[in-house]
C-alpha cells in the first residue's frame, strides 16, 4: 500500500495548490491528512462541519470532497489574502460558508448555536492551543475533533514544541473524549465525543 498516492483528488485541488504556491502559502495540510478529513466528512451525511483556519482552502477542498449534498461546512480564516484563494476556487459551492474573522471571535459567535458540529478540524491556534474548551462545547455526540501538525515541523516557532504534549495531555484528561493518536502524516489526533 502506498498511502502517498490518492486515486482521486478534489477537483479544485490542482488549482488551489498552484495559487497557494504562487502566494507563498506553505502551511497547507498534506494529501494524507486531506484524505483522512475527506473520509471522516463522508461519514457524516447531512452533517454540520466546522474548520478553523481555512488557509487557502486546500483542507477545505478535501472536506468538501467527502461531504454529501445535505452536509454543510463553516470555515473561518483571519487573513483575507488566504481566504480569497479558497473562495476563488470553492466559493461557488452553496454548502460552504466562508468567513474572514479572528477564530477566537468566531468561536464566541457560535456559542449560542443550537446545532452542534459533527466534525471540527481545528487547524489554527483558536480551537486548538487556545479556546479549546469553547471549541469542544460545539462538538456533537459522536462528532470528530481533528487536529494535525503534532509531529515536529520545520515551521514551528521557538517555544511551540512544549505546547503539543500539553495539548495532548489536556485532551487525554477529558473523559468525554475517545482519542486516537496517529504518528502518521504531520501527526494527527482524532477525538470522538462519547
Ligand atoms: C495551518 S494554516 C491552515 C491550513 C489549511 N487548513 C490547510 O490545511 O490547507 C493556519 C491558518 O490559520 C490562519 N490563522 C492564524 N491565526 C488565526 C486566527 N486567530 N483566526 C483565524 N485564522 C487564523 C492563518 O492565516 C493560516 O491561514
Amino acid at each position: 500500500m502506498n498511502d502517498e498516492f490518492q486515486a482521486s483528488r478534489p477537483p479544485a485541488l490542482a488549482a488551489l495548490e498552484r495559487d497557494s504556491l504562487a502566494a507563498g502559502f506553505t502551511m497547507a495540510s498534506e494529501p494524507r491528512t486531506g484524505a483522512l478529513l475527506r473520509s471522516l466528512a463522508a461519514s457524516k451525511p447531512g452533517g454540520a462541519l466546522l474548520e478553523f483556519g481555512t488557509g487557502t482552502g486546500i483542507s477545505t477542498a478535501w472536506i468538501i470532497d467527502g461531504m454529501d449534498s445535505a452536509a454543510r461546512l463553516v470555515t473561518v480564516e483571519c487573513e483575507e489574502s488566504h481566504a480569497v484563494i479558497a473562495r476563488r476556487h470553492l466559493g461557488h459551492d452553496p454548502r460552504v460558508s466562508f468567513n474572514v474573522d479572528d477564530g477566537a471571535e468566531f468561536i464566541r459567535s457560535l456559542g449560542g448555536r443550537k446545532r452542534k458540529f459533527d466534525m471540527i478540524f481545528a487547524d489554527t491556534w483558536p480551537g486548538k492551543f487556545d479556546h479549546l474548551e469553547e471549541a469542544l462545547k460545539l462538538l456533537s455526540q459522536g462528532g470528530f475533533y481533528v487536529i494535525d501538525d503534532l509531529l515536529p515541523q520545520a515551521s514551528w516557532p521557538t517555544g511551540h514544541a512544549p505546547r503539543v504534549p500539553a495539548l495532548i495531555a489536556d485532551l487525554e484528561r477529558r473523559s468525554e473524549l475517545v482519542l486516537c493518536k496517529l504518528a502518521w502524516s504531520s501527526g494527527i489526533v482524532v477525538a470522538v465525543r462519547r
